[in-house]
């Protein structure tokens, strides 16, 4: 078996730090990372790693940062061609970019194309897990998980169910969703390293009974994941309130039909009322961050604090194509951005926490990726904080790991990823 020891600095959490950060936070500046069979066999001094595996192949970053790879907890693999449309809000985008774009996953080549594209960009922003959703056609499901087992990747992902409110060509049915969805499921939920989440896209494009039905194929796969979107826009909102009277908010038109859960995957929750809050919170579901695509779209600000002092677990997120990036360096930019214009500034250590070990949480995932520490997948990604003269003249300023860091998180893209390891191979 090979063992590769990479040299550098480590960043690595033992907890939460969207608290206080600060005795949680582990940081190394002569640190490395064992790599044995596709995980992480050690974390520590680089010299004393060295010395005691002699016959570990080296790899020295010098001062390059190694930090889990990041995790996309939410985004659509199949806007990725459409990424950056001008001029939209959600409803109008939906329908004038985003609906056309979906369309053409019936031609399983397309789909295929960029399903690779997508994990091929991914990889080059350092990003080493996805959360996506797909089409309403199977074979786009097929096609994401199969680019991905190519790579290596782990990857969570589902069939797009809308059975009304959309273009003939991307509606099936309440059986239809559930038929292709379980069979989707059954093909590849844990298979390699695949994971399958149920996708309504969300309640404006799903009837009651197709609600109903993939809540009856959550109750029969309570392991799975289920994924959405909730409260991101208010015109969005008074098109729930219309489209299902009785509903007491916008959570209900899933948890009337059981598709509330603490493996539920609420993208985007920003503007949630008390009662959702609470009922987040009390099953222990997930909330996703959106943050470039919050501020593209012209969504509004989310509360992260206040959800996150709710003990509600917060993934972070592209959201591509409604995100503007396929960058999680950005995407962490734009959440200390939104942080500000809230009143509170995220610390560096609590963003690149909710990039990789956040979201790993989220997903229900959390000490398997997204963690530096024994165990979990090797899945890397190596940081050069002085990756253009802007950052450099800035970081070279820097009296501390932090000061070093926040350049490259403000100002950073797909130049600052030095390297990308996935399952213990280097991309
Ligand atoms: N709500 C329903 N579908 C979508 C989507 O594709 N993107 C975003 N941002 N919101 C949605
Ligand atoms: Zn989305």
């Amino acid at each position: 078996m090979s063992i590769h020891l990479l040299l550098g600095q480590t960043l690595g959490f033992s907890g939460n730090p969207l608290g206080d950060w600060h005795d949680v936070t582990h940081h190394d500046s002569a640190g490395g990372v064992l790599i044995k069979g596709g995980l992480i066999a050690a974390v520590g001094n680089g010299a004393a790693l060295r010395a005691a595996h002699p016959d570990a192949t080296v790899t020295d970053y010098g001062d390059a940062l190694i930090s889990p790879g990041f995790i996309d907890a939410h985004m659509h693999y199949p806007q990725t061609a459409m990424i950056a449309s001008w001029g939209k809000q959600l409803i109008d985008w939906l329908n004038t970019y985003t609906f056309p774009e979906e369309s053409r996953f019936a031609d399983r080549a397309y789909a295929d194309d960029i399903a690779a594209r997508t994990l091929d960009l991914a990889l080059a922003h350092g990003t080493t897990t996805l959360t996506s959703f797909c089409t309403i056609h199977p074979a786009s499901v097929d096609a994401f998980f199969g680019a991905a087992a190519t790579r290596n990747m782990a990857v969570i992902a589902g069939k797009t169910c809308m059975d009304r409110n959309a273009p003939d060509t991307l509606r099936d049915t309440a059986q239809s969703a559930y038929d292709d969805s379980k069979a989707l499921l059954d093909k590849w939920h844990g298979l390699g390293r695949a994971h399958y989440a149920i996708t309504p896209r969300f309640s404006p494009t799903s009837t009651p009974d197709q609600l109903a039905a993939l809540g009856a194929l959550w109750a029969e796969h309570p392991d799975c994941l289920m994924q959405t979107h909730l409260s991101e826009q208010q015109p969005e909102i008074a098109w729930v309130r219309e489209l299902f009277p009785q509903a007491r908010d916008y959570l209900d038109t899933y948890e009337a039909f059981g598709l509330l859960g603490p493996r539920g995957l609420y993208g985007h929750s920003i503007y949630l009322e008390d009662r959702e809050i609470d009922r987040l919170a009390e099953v222990g579901a997930a909330v996703v961050h959106c943050p470039t695509s919050n501020t593209f779209i012209g969504s509004g600000l989310f509360d992260l604090m206040g959800l996150a002092a709710r003990q509600i677990r917060i993934g972070l997120a592209t959201d591509t194509g409604g995100g503007s990036s396929f960058s999680m360096l950005r995407t962490m930019a734009a959440a200390y951005e939104i942080g500000q214009l809230r009143g509170t500034a995220l610390h560096p250590a609590q963003l690149m926490w909710l990039a990789t070990e956040g979201s790993a949480q989220a997903l229900h995932m959390g000490g398997q990726i997204g963690h530096l520490g024994v165990g979990a997948a090797a899945d890397l990604c190596v940081l050069d904080l002085a990756s253009t003269p802007a950052i450099a003249q800035r970081s070279a300023q820097a009296h501390d790991i932090w000061d070093a860091l926040f350049p490259t998180i403000m100002m950073g893209d797909d130049r600052a990823v030095r390297d990308v390891w996935v399952a213990g191979i280097k991309r």
